[in-house]
């Protein structure tokens, strides 16, 4: 039998790999395992950790509405996090937290098989591409090989912070709609 994302999601409740799950719950991504391309953010927040989903926080409203801008709902796309589990006090995740988790984001990965990765902030562009920096590359197609492609978005959570970015976010999720019609 093939691995599905529910089997993945029932095998991460088991998994003790990662010291931040001694503390809080685990969080696989949710969506459409066809679509063409898959989200990823950085880790879980309190609600996140709270229901068990990702991006159903603050951040996650406004990435609905940056979806909504290009014509999506999120049941039309895949989400997930880099991390699977929510770090204290949502404090950035140490590089030995995203090494543990990584392999979870490969399965998931190997089965939704995306066109385009599109990273939501510097964590989880960093963990395909480790010296591009955000805010330079951020719009911008990168290639990954000849099916695959990453497009590098700011965290929608950076805008909550920083009201400035909300046009640059717009902006991007713009050039990933007409990206993911080629
Ligand atoms: N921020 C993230 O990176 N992921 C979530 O799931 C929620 C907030």
């Amino acid at each position: 039998m093939s691995l599905t994302i529910e089997k993945l999601a029932e095998e991460l409740k088991n998994w003790k790999g990662c010291d931040l799950a001694k503390n809080s719950n685990p969080v696989l991504g949710e969506g459409n395992p066809k679509s063409k391309v898959v989200f990823i953010g950085e880790a879980p927040g309190q609600k996140e950790d709270e229901q068990g989903r990702p991006f159903v926080g603050p951040a996650g409203k406004f990435l609905d509405e940056l979806l909504d801008s290009i014509g999506f709902k999120r049941e039309d796309v895949y989400i997930t996090n880099i991390v699977k589990y929510r770090p204290p006090g949502n404090r950035d995740p140490l590089p030995e937290e995203k090494v543990a988790c990584l392999p979870w984001v490969k399965m998931e990965l190997a089965i939704i098989k995306p066109k385009v990765i599109a990273t939501l902030g510097k964590h989880s562009l960093n963990e395909f591409f480790p010296k591009l920096s955000i805010s330079k590359v951020h719009g911008e197609p990168q290639k990954i090989n000849d099916d695959l492609a990453l497009f590098p978005i700011y965290h929608p959570a950076a805008a909550l912070h920083n009201g400035g970015l909300r046009g640059a976010l717009f902006e991007d999720f713009r050039k990933l709609g007409e990206f993911l019609l080629k």
